[in-house]
């Protein structure tokens, strides 16, 4: 088969690729994006249970991890949530916040699939979907790729967009990794992140009748020196450990052999709290009393686990503060994680002292562009990693 010229080669049609693609086609530069899915943005899709939580309105570097987390700043500044917003408002796509700032569309995730396939379309970008590369080399100063099909591509600019590990079932490959590794770029060892955490056997059998249960509003704590993160939000116990948002946050900052640290009534003093009901109605139950804080599930197994069931007059104050111990301080050392299963990113990546902060550029490779979560810049939960992608796919396409 005859090889093709193209001046932009992107590689993986989510939501990094697809912006790039948008912005470099736009700039009268010839655009094939390739994707082994049957479908672009599968990841988009499934996003934000259905309905995408697209971007953050507090979106900014403070929000990211990675060995240097300011690289994110130049394109987070020149692509920012707001000029994302702008876009949505443009095509119709109605939006709603829902909490801390995090935006989501009112009907379904699909419209930012679609919107990005419009965009892509008016900028006269190439979507090849079905399609992998089998080999990829320099040639020149550009780079020669043969496609899954036989073809060959000969591109001035290669954009490595296909994003990270997470959820291998829909596709994830390291795909990008290899290459960017194979081009002579480091990589930041790769772990799963924003995933529940799993308990071993004994604890598991310990905490059964609390699967399903979730404590509203809790703190919940993990890492150590710099690497140390504190979110407040909702815990959920599950089958295998434990999840919710607060549990996926601290999951980035977590490692193997550390205990978390959870309070799962941050207003309550709880110990306190237990010892002036029993002077004032001591004939009042110990579950009765936490229930009113707590889920009642919850409530009556911290109280077994602590020998404190029945009346708060029939147990001595010691061990009212045991249970407020484990209510407001229980430490808990998880065994590992769902893994990339079920996690939503990709902690590490193509490090970022290998890449321009302006344009996403390899240093060391010129014309090699890396986009994304491909890139060791990993967000919190709430729309933070869709605006890297869309902030970095944008830098890229106004240069590649
Ligand atoms: P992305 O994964 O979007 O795209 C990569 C593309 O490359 C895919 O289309 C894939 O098929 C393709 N590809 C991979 N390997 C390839 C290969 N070897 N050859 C060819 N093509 C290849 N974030 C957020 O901000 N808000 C949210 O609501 C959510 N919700 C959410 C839910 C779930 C279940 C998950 C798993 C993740 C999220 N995320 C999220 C995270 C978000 O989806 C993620 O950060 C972005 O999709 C990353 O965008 P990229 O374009 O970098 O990769």
């Amino acid at each position: 088969m005859k090889s093709r010229k193209v001046d932009v080669l992107i590689v993986g049609a989510g939501a990094a690729g697809m912006m790039c693609a948008a912005e470099a086609g736009r700039r009268g530069r010839s655009v094939l994006v390739i994707d082994h899915a049957r479908a672009p943005g599968e990841k988009i899709r499934i996003s934000g249970g259905g309905r995408c939580n697209f971007t953050n309105l507090g979106c900014g570097p403070h929000a990211f991890l990675g060995e240097n987390p300011r690289f994110a700043a130049s394109a987070l500044k020149r692509y920012d949530q707001h000029d994302f917003i702008a876009l949505v408002n443009r095509h119709g796509v109605a939006w709603h916040e829902k909490t801390l700032g995090q935006l989501f569309c009112d009907d379904s995730s699909r419209q930012i699939v679609n919107l990005l396939t419009e965009e892509m379309r008016r900028a006269g970008a190439e979507l090849r979907l079905n399609t992998s590369v089998e080999a990829v080399e320099r040639a020149g100063d550009g780079f020669r790729a043969t496609l899954s099909d036989g073809q060959g591509i000969e591109a001035a600019s290669l954009v490595l967009a296909t994003g990270g590990k997470s959820i291998p079932k829909m596709g994830a490959t390291g795909w990008a990794y290899d290459v960017a590794r194979r081009f002579g770029l480091r990589i930041v060892e790769t772990r799963p992140a924003l995933v529940p955490l799993t308990f071993e056997a004994a604890l598991l059998e310990r905490l059964k009748p609390l699967a399903g249960v979730a404590a509203p509003d809790a703190v919940a704590r993990a890492g150590e020196g710099g690497r140390s993160g504190r979110f407040r939000e909702a815990v959920l116990f599950t089958h295998r450990g434990i999840s919710g948002p607060a549990i996926l946050q601290i999951s980035s900052y977590w490692r193997e052999g550390e205990s978390i640290e959870l309070d799962l009534a941050p207003d309550v003093d709880v110990a306190e709290m237990l010892k002036a009901r029993k002077r004032e109605a001591g004939r009042q139950g110990v579950v009765t009393a936490l229930s009113e804080h707590l889920p009642r599930r919850l409530a009556e197994a911290v109280a077994e686990a602590e020998g404190a069931s029945g009346a708060l007059a029939e147990r001595p104050d010691a061990r009212l503060a045991a249970v407020g111990a484990a209510i407001n301080r229980w430490r808990v050392k998880p065994v590992g994680s769902e893994g990339y299963r079920t996690a939503e990113v990709t902690l590490g990546g193509v490090a970022t002292d290998e890449l321009d902060q302006k344009t996403m550029q390899a240093k060391t490779a010129p014309g090699l562009y890396v986009i994304g979560e491909a890139v060791d810049i990993t967000g919190w939960l709430g729309g933070y990693n869709f605006q890297w992608a869309w902030s970095s796919g944008w830098a890229a396409g106004q240069v590649c």
